[in-house]
């Protein structure tokens, strides 16, 4: 979220949000050492090359989650990777950041109607504001799994539920920045794979305004490195403030990767487009969640805070749900390159 995200401690709960507690964990849980992670993250990597465990969608097959977090490559990669004269078009669907309930049902609502007009493949979502506006939680990670999503990336709310740490660091297709720091729970990278085609996914977040451990672009190059034989496709998230930072990325990853997509001030940008090297890219997506709130919360209370400098309780607005994202297309036979993207803009109403 965006500008009023100083305001945290006072946003509603919305209980029913983030009401799932089966995942609790201890309180005292932190990872601490960085050499710890890699070192569980490289067990997990031998022990689970192609994992598939939930989720699945409405088209009748779901992306497959390829290799550990980081590192590995198996002898089914090497076999796709002699396909690549046949690698397919592929069609990614992006959805920016999903904002509370409304957000959600706006989503699940609409995902008929999204794959009908546009067949996506592949479905990313930012869910970074899901559960109450602030966070996700692993019973609304499920729920969107199960729905069909294939990879959700987070932002600046990963660590609010702490329910969700140790999620974040059993579930694959669940990521956080990876230029946090390597202690914090959870990966910044993971590739699915559908139809003989791997999408690689990264999450990334700005350094200006925003608390990133570690600096975004040098950590951009180490997840392509990473992923160097392991993606067809590489879509990144930049979640971040400032525009000069995503704008920045995207050139600096112009022609190395499928896309560059921004997200986490939750209002679309009109910059869409194809930079001369083939990488798909956005300022912004915006958000999945209800346009007539001030970025996701209710009008009247980010009003009278901001009128009055006063502290407000925030709730996450229903009114008027819209779905945005964005639509690429890859060009047969091509790695790593988009041929075409295209705002989605869709009025979601209430189910
Ligand atoms: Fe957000
Ligand atoms: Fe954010």
């Amino acid at each position: 979220m965006g500008p009023l995200h100083e305001l945290d401690e006072r946003v509603e709960d919305e209980r029913d949000d983030r009401g799932d507690k089966e995942h609790e964990q201890d309180p005292a849980r932190c990872r601490g050492q960085g050499i710890e992670r890699e070192d569980r993250q490289g067990e997990q990597d031998e022990l689970d090359p192609a994992r598939d465990d939930d989720g699945g969608d409405a088209r009748g097959h779901r992306a497959r989650l390829l290799g550990g977090g980081r590192g590995s490559c198996g002898a089914s990669l090497v076999m796709l990777r002699s396909m690549e004269d046949a690698l397919p078009s592929v069609t990614l669907l992006f959805c920016g950041d999903v904002v509370g309930a409304a957000g959600r049902r706006a989503l699940l609502g609409s995902l008929d109607s999204l794959r009908a007009d546009h067949a996506p493949d592949f479905l990313v979502v930012n869910g970074e504001n899901a559960a109450g506006g602030l966070g996700i939680t692993p019973k609304i990670a499920r729920e969107l799994f199960t729905a069909g999503v294939d990879v959700i990336t987070l932002g600046n709310h990963t660590y609010r539920h702490q329910e969700v740490w140790a999620y974040l660091d059993e579930e694959e297709r669940i990521l956080r920045p990876a230029n946090f720091l390597r202690s914090q729970p959870g990966h910044g990278t993971c590739v699915v794979e559908r139809g003989g085609v791997r999408l690689g996914v990264v999450n990334l977040q700005g350094n200006l305004f925003l608390d990133s451990g570690r600096t975004a672009f040098s950590e951009a190059d180490a997840a392509l490195h990473e992923l160097s034989n392991r993606a067809d496709h590489v879509l990144v998230d930049m979640h971040a403030e400032a525009t000069s930072e995503k704008v920045g990325l995207g050139w600096h990853l112009d022609g190395r990767v499928t896309a560059v997509v921004g997200t986490h001030t939750h209002v679309p940008t009109a910059d869409a487009r194809i930079l001369p090297g083939g990488t798909a890219y956005i300022t912004d997506v915006g958000m999945t969640g209800a346009r007539g709130g001030v970025i996701g919360v209710k009008r009247e209370q980010a009003v009278r805070q901001m009128l009055t400098r006063m502290p407000v309780r925030f709730e996450t607005s229903e009114e008027d749900p819209w779905v945005q994202a964005v639509v690429i297309r890859t060009p047969r036979g091509k790695r790593r390159r988009a041929e075409s993207i295209a705002a989605v803009h869709l009025p979601a109403g209430r189910p």
